[in-house]
Order: structure tokens, then sequence, then C-alpha cells
């Protein structure tokens, strides 16, 4: 059972539950989405009921596990998270849900990848707050019907678009996150600095902003990194000096892009002369897995301006030959 609660976690991670706000007040960003969920968690509070399933997608590390927490600490429940490809069997979801106390929230993280006959049972657990499981008798098979306590299922993906729609449709609540603007970010990294008792220049902390690729998972590792820096003066205060020679060494650029994110724009200009290329071949040419480009690097590279999606694939726009300081052959200028 423990396997599939989340025990992956490392000493940085670590750090990053602590810096999880933990009310929705504290969350820094994602306005609308912060105003609905702030009327739906008061509603369903006052109505003394559970709050309805909410399902959280957006790209990766912009807070859908830390609103999960939030929201279990808004309604007065307890959480368990687990991970949607480690539930392989239904017993291990069935032995998940009869766990549960009336209004506790369960977490699905990458709930896309929910095995199909794990998620069937979840409709009727989501629905109904029953448990059906066919079990196989002498006799053959039968349907059990076990009832379940209410309870919250917030689901977490980076693909809403790879949900089945019977899944998709069972979720009352479905919130988008997007990427953090500049300022926000600011915010985050001046919290962080606070949580770790440390004081940061402003020009560093707007350093630390504009190469975070709005994204407060990447904006909390580089603090931490160029925190490394001054620390390693022996200093508690963070300089702009420290944040360049961080994220000089940590090659991060100007814009936040990290050597997949160069590799992806240089192979679409140079070999294949700026696209249109298919996703599957670009991901070949990169040596990436076509689905990390898709989920992980092609949304900043698409916010940016830097890649445009046709309908016959990838191409580089006019933006990324002038980051990159490219002509049309490719070459430098
Ligand atoms: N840490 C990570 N994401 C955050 C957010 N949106 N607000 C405050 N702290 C955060």
């Amino acid at each position: 059972m423990d396997r599939l609660l989340d025990a992956s976690r490392t000493s940085d991670d670590i750090g990053e539950v602590s810096l999880r706000p933990q009310v929705l007040t504290e969350y820094i960003g994602q306005k609308d989405l912060k105003d609905n969920l702030t009327v739906f968690i008061g509603a369903a509070l006052k109505r003394n009921e559970t709050l309805d399933h909410v399902l959280l997608y957006g790209p990766p590390g912009l807070g859908k596990t830390t609103l999960a927490y939030i929201i279990a600490n808004e309604m007065h429940g307890e959480i368990t998270v687990v991970n949607g490809p480690a539930i392989e069997k239904t017993g291990d979801l069935a032995s998940i849900l009869t766990k549960l106390k009336p209004g506790d929230i369960l977490f699905i993280d990458e709930i896309h990848r929910l095995p199909r006959v794990v998620e069937e049972v979840l409709y009727s657990a989501m629905e109904d707050f029953m448990l059906s499981i066919v079990v196989q008798r002498d006799a053959g098979a039968k349907t059990i019907n076990v009832p379940i306590p209410p309870f919250t299922l917030v689901g977490a993906t980076t693909r809403a678009g790879d949900l089945s729609s019977p899944l998709r449709a069972r979720f009352g609540i479905m919130e988008k996150l997007n990427f953090y603007t500049i300022d926000e970010i600011k915010d985050i990294v001046n919290r962080t600095a606070r949580v770790f008792q440390t004081t940061i220049d402003e020009e560093a902390c707007t350093e630390i902003a504009k190469r975070s690729r709005g994204t407060p998972r990447i904006a909390n590792r580089l603090f931490r990194r160029v925190r490394d820096f001054a620390n390693f003066r022996g200093e508690d205060h963070i300089t702009s000096d420290d944040a360049i020679a961080a994220l000089n060494a940590l090659k991060v650029d100007s814009l936040g892009l990290d050597d997949v994110d160069i590799k992806y724009l240089n192979t679409v200009i140079e070999r294949f002369k700026g696209g249109p290329v298919g996703l599957e071949s670009l991901a070949a040419a990169i040596g990436e897995e076509s689905m990390n480009l898709e989920d992980v690097y092609e949304p900043y590279l698409l916010q940016l301006g830097l890649i445009d999606r046709t309908p016959r694939g990838r191409i580089a726009t006019p933006l990324a030959y002038k980051h990159l300081k490219k002509d049309h052959q490719g070459s430098l200028f």
C-alpha cells in the first residue's frame, strides 16, 4: 500500500513542502482560479457539504499540488496523495478509497495516466460514492457494491485533452493554471526568501523571475542555487552578482531557456530549415520523448512566441531566429 503513496520526494522537495502556502489568500497569482475556488469552497463549507470534484490542469510546476493541499486545508479534510500510474489495479484504488474519511481529499496526480480499468472504478466512486468491484467466483463474475465516505477527488494533469470524456464529465470544477507574470514570480521569490530567512536585492529577484519560465517550481529551484552562491560567500543577503553568477553557472539564458529548449530551436532552424516539422521527427532528432517536449518544453516556447504549431508541424518564428542570433540559413549573425 505504501508504495502507492508519494514516497519519491527528495530533500529539495522537503523544502518545497515547507514553502507551500497553506491557504488561498497566501497563494500568489492565478487570480481567476483563486476567485472561483474561494466561492466554491466557501459555499460548500456553508452548506456543510463536501466540495465537488476538482480537475486542475496546465503545464508542470505551476502549483497544482500546492492547490490540492490548500483545498484540503480549507475544507478541513485530510489529504491522500497518489500518482495515477502507481495505481495499477482496481484493488489498489479500492484500498485507498475505503481508507478515506468523510470530507477527505484524494489527490491523484497525473490522472491522465490512470489505467483504464482503474478509471472505470473511479466513475461510480465519484458519482455515487460507491465502490463497484467485479469479483470472480466459482459460479462466475459478481459485482460487489460497497459504499465509501463522501470525498473530494482533486485530479491534476498536464494534458486535459488526454482525459477520457466520462472521467472529465465527472468533475464539477475544472480550472486551468497559466504561466505566472514576472511580477507574480517576483512576489513568490520574495516570499521564498522570507521563508528561508534570507534577504534579496530587487535586481536579483527580477533576474531570477525573468529566467523562471513563469513557473514557481523553477523560480524556487533557481532561488536555492542563487542562495548557495551568497551562502558560499558567507552571506545571508543575495545580491544581483550572486544571481547572475548562479544563473550563468546553471546555463539558464536571459529568457530562462535551458539546453533542451536551445537544442529544440536550433534543430528546427538548422536541421529542418525552420520547419514545419512533425513532433515525432523533431523528438527523434533531439533525443527527447515527444510527450516531454509537448508537455514541458513547448508550452513556454509557444507562450514566448518562439515557435508556432501549424497543421503541418512546428515552425520557428522570427523571434526565435532573433533570440538565437541566427539568420535564415541558420548561421550566426
Ligand atoms: N509557491 C509555489 N507556488 C506558489 C504560489 N502560487 N503562491 C505562493 N507560493 C508559491
